[in-house]
């Protein structure tokens, strides 16, 4: 399935070096915690949630939306949902901190509610420019918002977990993984087996590699380039490093 986005990308982010996107993604962070395109959202969080781990990871998660323990700690999976995610992970032989993980929301919905489409459209540039940064491998949707976001089609997470599909996002193929979330696993055993087992082909969907990329010359007539973000004034914070976000 081809998904086209108008994606904050220039032609040049696929030949940029990895340090160099790595530091494309913390001026991304800088200008995301100064976000206030959802007033209430702005209004209400105590940190913007931008994502954390390795900024040249293959595999890469996107949840639903920070929670308390999340908005609190600035980090996204921190609580039970999180924990679980690391033992998943840990069984098929990675830590955290070699995958990117990240929310379709960057800000905690009040009272945990579900995310609205306008803040979901409001956050999706910068999820976009994630992945274009990034550029995993594969991508684990963890859910029903990262699926049906990402894939730009109603259907469910019951009907998609566990088969793995090549979209387009921006000017990059990437590997779409559709898995149940953490959380609704957590007081379902019968669901928890099904999330282990789509965790166990996680390896081999890594070991296929980068599916074959768009024709750069024909994706970019078909798609004009956007202008990246500006460069943050504050390019040297060491907050950035500090944080050891990633
Ligand atoms: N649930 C999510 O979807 N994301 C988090 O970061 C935590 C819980």
């Amino acid at each position: 399935m081809a998904r086209n986005y108008d994606c904050p990308v220039s032609e040049a982010t696929s030949e940029l070096s990895a340090p160099e996107r790595r530091e494309a993604l913390k001026e991304l962070l800088t200008q995301a915690r100064g976000c206030t395109r959802c007033s209430e959202l702005a209004a209400t969080r105590k940190t913007v949630v931008f994502g954390a781990g390795n900024a040249d990871a293959d595999l890469m998660f996107v949840g639903e939306a920070p929670g308390a323990s999340e908005d609190e700690q600035g980090l996204p999976f921190v609580g039970r949902a999180g924990k679980l995610l690391e033992t998943l992970l840990g069984e098929i032989g990675l830590e955290r901190s070699e995958v990117f993980i990240t929310n379709v929301l960057m800000c905690r919905p009040p009272g945990n509610r579900d995310p609205l489409p306008l803040e979901i459209e409001n956050c999706q540039e910068y999820l976009m420019r994630k992945v274009e940064l990034i550029q995993p491998i594969v991508i684990g949707t963890l859910g029903n918002f990262s699926t049906k976001l990402l894939r730009g089609d109603p259907t469910g997470i019951t009907r998609l977990h566990g088969q793995p599909e090549v979209i387009t996002l921006g000017r990059r193929n990437v590997r779409l993984y559709p898995i149940y979330h953490p959380a609704a696993a957590l007081y379902t055993p019968r669901m928890l087996d099904t999330l282990r087992e789509d965790f166990r082909r996680i390896p081999e969907l890594l070991a296929l590699g980068p599916p074959g990329q768009p024709d750069p010359l024909e994706s970019s007539a078909a798609e004009p380039a956007i202008e990246p973000p500006p460069p943050a004034e504050t390019d040297d914070d060491p907050s950035l490093d500090q944080l050891g976000l990633f």
